[in-house]
């Protein structure tokens, strides 16, 4: 049976560094790092993210700002927002939670974050840090930063000789993640929905990272024996065993056969999930620091 990687201790220990980095700040300045949360809509499922990451930022000694908008906002509306944090000298991050109504160009809003506010790491200033080998002067992408974290818990810094593959080519997620992976020396392979065979891509893989949004697809026979399995997927689905109408968070791995193969794992939840939050904690502190210096 596999090692299960528990994120959820990972996490808590990035929080406490950055609480004391936070609290140091706070002493020696009299500033608070400020984080900014935008949501625009009624999602619930991103309400709850969005209130999470308030609770945390709290918890850390920042000042939480959120900021709930109708679902019928404006472009110009939410833009005139952003231009407003990006001016707040209280604000050191800011957050637009994705996806927004499908009436907005996402794309102008994000790239409309100031790069040393971006703590998503979605800027191409920030995304073209990590594709140039910078990874110390901008803001590197939550969910993929913390996933490294994970990796690297396992296997130190140095990736050298082992492949990685990571499935799933998103601006959030897959293409940081498989640049980071890279700078780390590992021999990256960028899998996708067009890629042939992509179960015998994945059993070459010493580090599996699944991010494709499609419950339990990775089966036993994708893991490589001995393999490190990041599973990046929360896909909620029916749980007739808890009682009907009931549901249940899965990854995108079929966790219990995977964990039969594989020498260490994430569960879902309780792995990468926690360490997104921690490192967009971590972020913020690093944005506040800087704006200090
Ligand atoms: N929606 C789901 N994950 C994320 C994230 O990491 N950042 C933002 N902005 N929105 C999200």
């Amino acid at each position: 049976m596999a090692f299960v990687i528990d994120g959820k201790e990972a996490a808590a220990s990035v929080i406490s560094a950055v609480t004391e980095a936070s609290v140091s700040l706070e002493g020696k300045t009299g500033i608070k790092p400020g984080l900014a949360v935008v949501i625009v809509g009624e999602d619930p499922a991103s309400h709850a993210y969005v209130n999470s990451k308030g609770k945390m930022a709290k918890q850390c000694g920042f000042n939480s700002i959120q900021h709930t908008l109708p679902e019928e906002t404006t472009q110009e509306e939410l833009q005139a927002l952003v231009d407003t944090l990006n001016a707040d000298l209280a604000v050191h991050g800011i957050l637009v939670q994705l996806p927004l109504p499908k009436h907005f160009d996402s794309d102008a809003i994000i790239q409309s974050i100031l790069p040393e506010k971006d703590v998503d790491g979605l800027n191409i200033a920030n995304a073209g840090k990590i594709a140039t080998g910078d990874l110390d002067t901008g803001l590197i992408s939550c969910t993929p930063a913390g996933s490294m974290l994970l990796v690297k818990r396992v296997h130190g810094e140095d990736l050298s000789g082992l492949n990685a593959v990571v499935i799933g080519r998103s601006n959030l997620f897959g293409k940081p993640m498989g640049l980071l992976l890279l700078a780390a020396n590992a021999t990256v392979t960028m899998a996708h929905s067009r890629t042939k065979d992509l179960a015998s891509v994945c059993r070459n893989a010493d580090i599996l990272v699944a991010a494709v949004g499609r419950a339990e697809m990775v089966k036993r026979d994708w893991v490589k024996p001995g393999a490190t399995v990041i599973d990046v997927g929360i896909n909620r689905v029916p749980a007739p065993e808890k009682g009907e109408g009931k549901t249940k968070l899965v990854g995108d791995v079929a966790f219990v056969e995977a964990s039969e193969v594989a020498a260490s794992i994430t569960p879902v939840p309780g792995g990468v999930g926690p360490m997104t939050i921690a490192m967009l904690m971590a972020n913020t502190v690093i944005a506040a620091h800087r704006a200090c210096s």
